[in-house]
Parts: C-alpha cells; structure tokens; sequence
C-alpha cells in the first residue's frame, strides 16, 4: 500500500499526487513510469514519474482526469492509500552530453512528464530552455518548477499568458537563433507529430514520449506496441521514448482510438453512478 501524502490541483483537469513510494523514488530514473492500481478493481494506469525524493521517500505523479480510473485517482486524500504501484518500468531518457543546449517541450499535461527530464538535463549541466503550453493561462502548470533548471518560455493559445500561440511557433524562434542540439517533446499527439515536423528541415535529433494503451508495462501483451523507422517496438519496454523522426504518428493516432467507445461507456457509468450517491 502506498499513501498519498498531498493531492494539488495543477489546471482545470490536471492533479499532482504526491505519493509515498521509498524503493521507486530510490531508484527512478527521468523518462521512467510506474503502473498504479487504486484498488483491486481498478484499471492499471501507467504515469510518469515527474518528480522524487530519495531522502523522504516520496514520488510524485501528475494525472489528467479524462476516464472513469483517471477520476477516481484524483479523488484520493492525503492519508488515503493506493493498492499498487509497479516501478520503475521504460528505459531512462538518454541525456544530452553537459554543455549541450536542449529544449524540454511540455504541452498541456505533457509538461508533468518533461519535468523530469529538464531536471536530469540541468543535473548533467545541458543548458535547458523549457517550453510550456496551455490552452489558456489557468491550463499552464510547472511554470516555477522548470524555471529551477534554465529559461522557461510560456505559451497560451489564447494569448491570456505569455506569448500567444502554440507551442511549436516559440520552438521555431529557438531553432531559428542557433545552437539546439536536441529537443524532447512530450504533449498530445499531433503537437508532437507538429515538433517532429519542425525539427526535421533543422537536422535537430527530436525525442518524444509516446502514451500508447499499455496493460502489463512489461512486453507481455502487446498492448502499447507503436510503430518507429518501420519496426515494431513496444512503448513499455523499448520506450517510451522514441525518434520523433521515426514514429509511425498515424498509426499511433489510430491505437489510442481503438477504445473510446469502451471509455466513453465506462465515464458515463460512472457519472451517473455518482449522480445516485448524491
Ligand atoms: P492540449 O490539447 O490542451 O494542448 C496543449 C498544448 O499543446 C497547446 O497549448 C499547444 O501549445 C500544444 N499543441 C496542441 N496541439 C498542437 C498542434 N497541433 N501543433 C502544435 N502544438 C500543439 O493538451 P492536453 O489536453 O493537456 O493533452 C491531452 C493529450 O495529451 C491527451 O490526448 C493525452 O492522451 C496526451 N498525453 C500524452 C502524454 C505523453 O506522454 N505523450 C502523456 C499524457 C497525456
Ligand atoms: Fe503490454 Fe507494453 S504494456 S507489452
């Protein structure tokens, strides 16, 4: 069992959980994930390890409450107790040599799994400028975070919040002065399919973390199984981290719609389940 030790609201649909788990945050490595069960009913839900600490114990998961499972995780209070955490699974990120100069993309939820990585970069000594979108300015989160490990740019669709625009235009001005020798992306598919775009006429080598459906999160079912450079390789174990120029962005669009009926069913049941507690 592990208990939750503080529950924070990060945007309108995003919560940081901050959970103890001393042998995880030990040995947890940036890019790395964990799969969490709230209870023994519950669907297995694989989320990156954002943050940590070895000498207190804890770690921390940032969740997007979209489904049924996503939900009913945010409802923990601190002193409650999820049931299972598995971890650490995925290979680490592969960092960027000290004095290197990186940009960490983060889109929407996105910016919880790119935090981690600007950390380990700016532990490197990798000069890090993080880049960090929302819809608007109340959607931005891990603003003071990321400005611990180097210059942070904010973008807002919207304008409400730094620059107007997506995040994708602020890259662009950062590959137009010079001197990037690597991107990590991390956001919704098509913001990462837009990086991958970006980058490529620069020759500037693009690393995204892919959120295909996993199950086991140990190569066992095939669940997360994504296409890059024309190979098959499952997310959970040879990822999640790919060549943003290699990803099949298609293919991996098609897997994660595979089950929005079955998801949309199960959110609705569990409304209305809610609606009769009432
Ligand atoms: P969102 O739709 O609010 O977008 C966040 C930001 O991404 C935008 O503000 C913009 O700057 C950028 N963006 C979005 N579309 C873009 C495009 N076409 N071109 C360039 N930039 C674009 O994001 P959200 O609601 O926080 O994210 C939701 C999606 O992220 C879900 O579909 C979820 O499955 C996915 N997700 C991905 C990961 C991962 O590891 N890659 C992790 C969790 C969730
Ligand atoms: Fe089952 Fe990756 S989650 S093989």
């Amino acid at each position: 069992m592990f208990k939750v030790i503080a529950n924070t609201q990060l945007s309108p649909n995003v919560w940081r959980l901050d959970v103890m788990a001393p042998r995880i945050a030990q040995v947890r490595r940036a890019g790395q994930f964990v799969i969490v069960c709230r209870d023994e009913n519950s669907e297995r839900i694989p989320l990156t390890v954002a943050d940590a600490s070895p000498s207190e114990g804890w770690i921390t998961l940032v969740i997007q409450a979209i489904g049924k499972s996503t939900r009913q995780l945010v409802e923990l209070k601190p002193g409650e107790f999820i049931r299972d955490i598995s971890g650490p699974l995925g290979r680490p990120t592969e960092l960027a040599e000290a004095g290197a100069k990186a940009v960490c993309v983060g889109g929407g939820v996105g910016t919880g799994v790119v935090h981690p990585i600007a950390q380990a970069l700016h532990a490197k000594g990798v000069n890090v400028v993080s880049v960090i979108g929302g819809r608007s300015k109340p959607w931005v989160f891990f603003e003071a975070e990321l400005k611990r490990y180097g210059q942070v740019v904010v973008c807002t669709d919207d304008g409400s919040y730094g620059r107007k625009g997506f995040v994708t235009d602020a890259v662009k001005e950062q590959l137009e002065a010079g001197g990037v020798n690597v991107v990590y992306a991390v956001g919704p598919v098509p913001m990462m399919r837009a990086m991958a775009n970006l980058t490529k006429p620069y020759g500037v080598h693009t690393v995204v973390s892919l959120n295909p459906i996993m199950v086991d999160g140990t190569g066992m079912c095939g669940g997360c199984r994504v296409t890059v450079g024309d190979q098959v390789k499952f997310a959970c174990v040879d990822g999640p981290e790919f060549d943003g120029h290699q990803v099949d962005f298609d293919n991996l669009w098609d897997r994660l719609g595979m089950y929005k009926p079955e998801e949309k069913n199960a959110l609705e049941l569990f409304q209305h389940k809610c609606q009769c507690n009432q």
